[in-house]
């Protein structure tokens, strides 16, 4: 009997023993709907454009030929002359000196018989959709009295046409001919013949290929299912056009806005500072046609329903490149171009740029608020300038708000200093970047905890949890970095009274042509997905609601303790209540949720749950969604909601109350 009750005792005392062991104590949060504390922007949450990793050309911008008016350094790139062996047909590239223009070359093709043209290759390859409509252009000139005609075809990459057309008729004029084409099969590597049939002399330039269906249905336009996936983050703000690109390797080579609007011919291609960038990864094809140029990207912003943020150079070049600066006396065409940006936003069709842009096709301004001087500078160099450009635009445009940063350091001696020169200095935002590992945030969630309520807002401008690396393209976008992104970004939120502003970085990268990730989201010529850390920034940005409101455990905020971070928020225009909650252990926690003493109007929450099978998951573009949101309802009793949060999850509520 004894040796029974021994053995009872035992199993109890395990089981006790256990019971401590594995159980976590619910978790108790209190919400107070009724207690405000800041205002939440509605810039919080944007998204960040540079043309990096084929962003543009490529990528984001719908033009199918890579080098389309033969001003590459190397006239052929991405061309391949298509010629029989005895052909006597030849090409030229000829360059028309006289000319001062950006569009110098263009091709004199002389035409004697015989299967002969050229094939564009497009950027690593065309992506060609079955069924769809191509707008085929061209601009050209007959050089000669006999009839020429020009045949367009569209082959896969095994040569089968899938979509022709014909020109024939060729003005003794330069003309732009434009003719549209039906496709019969879709293809990932898809090319672009233009041959040319009969005998004779004709010169082409400006050689286009662009879908029909593009974003918003836009000429000169956006490839729709990125752009689509940009319009569905609901950006607050757009910041373009970067990034080190902005700051050039050296200022010759810098993104000068003016280059990049009126006529698409007319824009002066320069080579994209990432073609060279990393030894490891070179990109000797990487070139800005600016056919995504400063009017396309107010448009859109506009179309997004996103705030404007242009970044221009400041008078220096990237510090980790050349880190050559423009003498302070010769600094004035730098700060024209800033005005004359902010008048060719705003101004009426009466002022010059404003004409340009009414011109171009949009009368009405685009309403630029914002203006970043300089992208990530340091040091005394960098002040000296700033304090000139602040001085010119506040004096001309004085509603202006001014972004400057910290540069590319989120702590030590250049940005302590930057706060120190700054807070002498009237910048509305300063911009701070950080890419850590997921640690850092995950440490840093309180980071804007302390900061000065009264002082200079954040823009927390570029931010990307780098985690291992791993040798899939999409692969560092796995969901150990997208949670601790998550994590830190309820630290952003809570402190909505001083961070305005924030976006991941960068956006987008070509699977086969990238230099830098983690990245936003990741496409190739046909396909693209979204990364585990697009759900995260997605969930953020639809459900950002207008003010914080407290979110507390025993009194205390929540962030990091029990694995546990959280902010919420009320949306005063939808009456919701809105919940955040990211759980990083590797457990499931339980939590209360106490609403205080809010007036439902549904006894029923929705929930979004964002999770992964383990920490190394990732979405690829054959695996679109192995991690996606995934929406639940839940009871709400008492004003009371118990949850069990998933193992390492984020969980976003909302809660409809009758009013606040
Ligand atoms: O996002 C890539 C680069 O990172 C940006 O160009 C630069 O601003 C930062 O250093």
């Amino acid at each position: 009997m004894n040796q029974i009750k021994k053995y009872i005792g035992t199993i109890l005392l395990l089981f006790i023993y256990c019971k401590n062991v594995t159980a976590q104590q619910t978790i108790q949060l209190m919400l107070q709907p009724a207690k405000p504390v800041a205002a939440i922007q509605p810039t919080m949450w944007g998204i960040f454009f540079e043309d990096i990793n084929f962003a543009a050309d490529g990528g984001l911008y719908a033009e199918l030929v890579k080098n389309r008016s033969f001003e590459f350094p190397m006239p052929m790139t991405g061309w391949r002359e298509i010629k029989e062996k005895e052909s006597r047909s030849k090409l030229l590239i000829v360059n028309n000196a006289n000319e001062t223009g950006a569009n110098l070359r263009y091709a004199s093709i002389s035409a004697a018989g015989g299967n002969f043209g050229i094939s564009n290759e497009g950027f690593r390859g065309m992506g060609i959709y079955a069924n769809q409509q191509y707008e085929f252009s061209v601009v050209a000139k007959n050089e000669t009295v006999a009839g020429l005609k020009i045949k367009v075809q569209l082959v896969n990459a095994s040569g089968k046409i899938i979509g022709e057309t014909s020109l024939g008729n060729l003005n003794s004029e330069w003309k732009k001919y434009t003719a549209f084409i039906t496709t019969t099969d879709s293809a990932q590597k898809g090319k672009l013949n233009v041959l040319f049939e009969g005998n004779g002399t004709v010169d082409i330039d400006m050689v286009s290929l662009f879908p029909k269906n593009t974003f918003k249905n836009r000429p000169n336009g956006l490839r729709a299912d990125l752009a689509q996936k940009l319009a569905d983050l609901k950006p607050g703000f757009i910041r373009f056009p970067g990034g080190c690109i902005v700051e050039g390797r050296d200022l010759a080579n810098r993104y000068q806005w003016k280059t990049t609007v009126g006529d698409v011919a007319s824009r002066k291609l320069i080579m994209n500072r990432w073609n060279v960038e990393f030894k490891n990864k070179p990109a000797p094809d990487y070139f800005q046609s600016f056919g995504l140029g400063f009017y396309e990207y107010f448009q859109l912003a506009d179309d997004l329903g996103a705030e404007p943020l242009p970044i221009l150079n400041c008078g220096m070049a990237c510090q980790f490149n050349s880190g050559e600066v423009t003498a302070l006396d010769a600094l004035q065409p730098y700060i024209q171009d800033a005005l004359d940006l902010i008048e060719f936003a705003n101004g009426d069709a009466t002022t010059a740029w404003g004409k340009l842009r009414a011109d171009m096709g949009h009368p009405a301004p685009f309403n630029l608020k914002f203006l970043g001087v300089g992208n990530e500078q340091w040091e005394s160099q960098y002040f000296e300038r700033y304090k000139i450009f602040e001085k010119a635009i506040l004096a001309k445009y004085p509603n202006i708000k001014i972004v400057s940063g910290t540069g590319p350091y989120s702590d030590g001696a250049y940005f302590d200093m930057a706060w120190k020169e700054l807070k002498q200095l009237q910048p509305s935002l300063i911009d701070e970047h950080y890419y850590k590992p997921p640690k850092w945030f995950l440490d840093n969630a309180n980071r804007y905890d302390h900061y000065d309520r009264n002082g200079i807002k954040i823009f927390a401008g570029e931010y990307a949890a780098h985690p291992k690396e791993n040798n899939n393209a999409e692969g560092r976008n796995n969901w150990e970095s997208a949670i601790a992104e998550a994590a830190f970004m309820t630290g952003l939120e809570r402190n909505a009274a001083v961070v305005q502003m924030a976006s991941y970085a960068p956006l987008l990268a070509h699977v086969e042509a990238w230099q830098w990730r983690p990245d936003l989201i990741w496409f190739d010529n046909l396909r693209s997905v979204g990364t585990p850390n697009y759900y995260v920034q997605k969930l953020f940005s639809v459900n950002k609601g207008t003010h914080v409101i407290p979110v507390l455990n025993n009194g205390e905020i929540v962030s990091g303790k029990d694995s546990l971070y959280a902010s919420a928020a009320i949306d005063k225009n939808t009456n919701e209540v809105i919940l955040k909650l990211v759980n990083i252990s590797g457990r499931a926690l339980p939590v209360n949720i106490n609403l205080d003493k809010t007036m439902l109007k549904k006894q029923l929450a929705k929930m979004f749950v964002l999770k992964a099978a383990d920490k190394e998951a990732f979405n690829t573009l054959d695996k679109p969604e192995l991690v996606v949101p995934v929406e639940k309802q839940l009871e709400v009793k008492n004003n009371k909601i118990d949850l069990l949060l998933d193992a390492g999850s984020l969980t976003v509520l909302r809660i409809v109350a009758t009013k606040f």
